[in-house]
């Protein structure tokens, strides 16, 4: 009997209340932007006194704001808020409403309005603030994978500080069929959560260059972000190409394939050549005077920091029939990759005598 009394008190005051005050939408708000907190009290029959606002979170209560009926506002706490909350409401018409600006994540939380009313008390309204934290994308490789057969990581995407966690993706076309994807989350304790989310694949020659995507979602992003990575593969250098080109001016073209870029040494077998006659910029060989001082089998080593390959060239100047002079040129293609001993304690010999002459008189 005693229970069913206070039932009916409890809804007797709930109705009075219902009546006189607006009850606060709960607000979402992605962090840096606006965002304006509305209360009102519909009573206005009776004398507004103050509005006090006031912030709880789950670990704590704080009065931060008092309002008087004249719009005159006096801070209790400002609780990280100071010169970002305006009033934007008019006390008068019972509009208690504020805005914050750049909404900060610790702003998250319960609001509520306190409207002290003659002669009746006090009313109250509550509208709870739900920050969302974009992620902050990169994708990136701690190490850069070198060619080889064991899985490695291709490449991490990393969706760091978001709240809610961010949902992380990868389009690698049909590449991808021969990838899988790892994901792990970290949760920190300011409620935000960094997801990484790690391609791997076989590291081979032919991964290298591959264009694949990282797609984010996240209900603080307005669309999927998509992220472009270029994957990258170390290898030693490959088959050294060696071109002769007669354009403007003589020169002897020496390349070879290997990332990163390698670097070329041109030398000549024996002795050195005559510095008049040849000038060496990074893999061309400028022959400057064609003469028989040229005369002789020249070396080309490209070296990256996991190997080296090693090309051969002969050159053969004549000059007797004309004022013209020929250059001709053998090329015999050798490869050492990785194992720069071996160049010297080779059998030399055995790659002159392989040599054959294209062109001859
Ligand atoms: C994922 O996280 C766990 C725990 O932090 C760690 O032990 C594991 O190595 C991580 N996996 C990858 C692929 O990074
Ligand atoms: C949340 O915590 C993490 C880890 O301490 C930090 O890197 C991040 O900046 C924080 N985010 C916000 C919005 O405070
Ligand atoms: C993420 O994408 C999926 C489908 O692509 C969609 O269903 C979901 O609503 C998206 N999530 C967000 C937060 O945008
Ligand atoms: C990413 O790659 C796609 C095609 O693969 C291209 O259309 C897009 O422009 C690229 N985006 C950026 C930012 O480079
Ligand atoms: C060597 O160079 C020639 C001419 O530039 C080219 O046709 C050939 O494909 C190249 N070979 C290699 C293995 O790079
Ligand atoms: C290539 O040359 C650069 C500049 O001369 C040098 O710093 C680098 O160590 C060289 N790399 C190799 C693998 O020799």
């Amino acid at each position: 009997m005693l229970r069913k009394l206070c039932c009916v008190i409890l809804l007797i005051i709930q109705r009075n209340t219902e009546s006189t005050r607006v009850i606060g939408e709960c607000r979402t708000v992605v962090q840096g932007e606006d965002v304006d907190l509305s209360c009102r009290l519909i009573e206005r029959t009776q004398e507004l006194k103050q509005i006090t606002w006031l912030k709880s979170t789950k670990d704590e209560k704080h009065n931060l704001m008092l309002i008087h009926p004249n719009g005159v506002t006096g801070f209790v706490v400002p609780n990280g808020l100071a010169g970002r909350v305006q009033l934007i409401g008019n006390p008068s018409e019972n509009l208690g409403s504020i805005r914050i600006t750049a909404v900060r994540l610790l702003d998250e939380g319960t609001f509520t309005w306190i409207f002290n009313v003659f002669p009746s008390g006090a009313y109250n309204t509550e509208i709870s603030l739900t920050v969302l934290v974009p992620p902050v994308v990169s994708v990136t490789v701690d190490v850069t994978p070198v060619i080889g057969e064991k899985e490695v990581i291709l490449a991490t995407c990393v969706a760091a500080g978001a709240k809610p966690q961010a949902d992380v993706k990868w389009k690698t076309g049909t590449f991808g069929s021969l990838l899988k994807t790892v994901t792990n989350s970290t949760q920190h304790a300011n409620g935000t959560t960094t997801v990484l989310s790690h391609l791997l694949g076989v590291p081979t020659r032919a991964a290298n260059q591959q264009q694949v995507q990282c797609v984010v979602n996240q209900s603080a992003l307005a669309t999927d972000r998509i992220f472009n990575y270029t994957i990258d593969i170390h290898y030693p250098p490959q088959a050294v190409n060696i071109t002769l080109s007669e354009t403007s001016q003589t020169s002897v073209l020496c390349v070879a394939d290997g990332n990163p870029q390698p670097n070329y040494t041109l030398s000549r077998v024996g002795q050195s050549w005559p510095g008049s006659s040849v000038r060496a910029e990074g893999g061309t060989l400028i022959l400057l005077s064609l003469s028989s001082e040229l005369n002789g089998l020249c070396v080309c080593e490209a070296s990256n920091p996991y190997g080296r390959a090693t090309g051969f060239l002969y050159v053969h100047t004549s000059c007797e029939t004309s004022a013209a002079c020929w250059v001709l040129l053998v090329v015999i293609l050798c490869l050492i990759v990785a194992a720069p001993a071996l160049l010297w304690s080779s059998p030399l010999p055995g790659i002159i005598t392989a040599r054959r002459n294209r062109r001859t008189g």
